[in-house]
């Protein structure tokens, strides 16, 4: 009986060093070198920075994604397309209020039944191209957290998820 409590603890304690670790890679050093030394992640960029980062690593990776999607709608794709007609007047903010509100639903059952094919889109290639250029964890349904639909989109009632 002793021995097996003590197993059982041992794994216990590998389990959350295991969570731990998953955790701490992120967020991903992405960016420039700082003033460290090190790469910077997103969350520590300058606006500058973020700007620099969005042209030369995000744009070029989600114009891919759009194109293998509709080639000829998306063949010259740039900020306007997610920060909307204006993106200095609202500072670059996401989400932005000119995407179309999605249903706030954790499952996307309506955006399937609705838009089956950019759902689909969004959620294979989309989510996980951003989330890696970004070097943000992507969305997961357990935590409620991470880069995903409403890192771009609002929901019924205004921002969700902590976006
Ligand atoms: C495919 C969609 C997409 C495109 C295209 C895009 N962005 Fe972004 N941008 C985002 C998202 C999503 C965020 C928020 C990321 C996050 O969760 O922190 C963001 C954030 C930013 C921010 C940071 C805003 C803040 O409040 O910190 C800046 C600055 C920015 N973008 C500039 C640009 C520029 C400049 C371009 C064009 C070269 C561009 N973006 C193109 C999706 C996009
Ligand atoms: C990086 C930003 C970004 C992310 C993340 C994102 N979207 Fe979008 N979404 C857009 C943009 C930009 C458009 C508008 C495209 C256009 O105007 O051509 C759009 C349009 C849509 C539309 C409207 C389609 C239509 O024809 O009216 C739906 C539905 C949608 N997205 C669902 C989703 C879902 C579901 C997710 C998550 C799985 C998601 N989006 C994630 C940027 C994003």
């Amino acid at each position: 009986m002793a021995g097996n409590n003590r197993w059982n603890w041992l794994l216990g304690i590998g389990f959350v060093i295991a969570i731990l670790a998953l955790a701490s890679c992120y967020p991903k050093r992405v960016g420039p070198v700082g003033m460290s030394g090190d790469r910077l992640a997103w969350t520590q960029m300058s606006i500058d920075q973020k700007k620099k980062h969005m042209e030369d690593v995000v744009l070029p990776r989600a114009a891919q994604v759009f194109r293998t999607w509709r080639p000829h709608h998306y063949s010259r794709i740039d900020c306007t397309l997610c920060h909307g007609p204006d993106p200095v007047a609202v500072n670059f903010r996401m989400p932005g209020a000119h995407l179309p509100r999605l249903s706030g639903e954790l499952l996307l059952g309506p955006e399937f039944a609705k838009h089956p094919d950019t759902t689909r889109l969004k959620l294979d290639s989309l989510v996980p191209a951003m989330s890696e250029a970004l070097g943000l964890k992507s969305f997961s349904i357990i935590t409620r957290r991470g880069f995903g639909c409403y890192s771009c989109h609002l929901g019924p009632g205004g921002p969700m998820f902590r976006n």
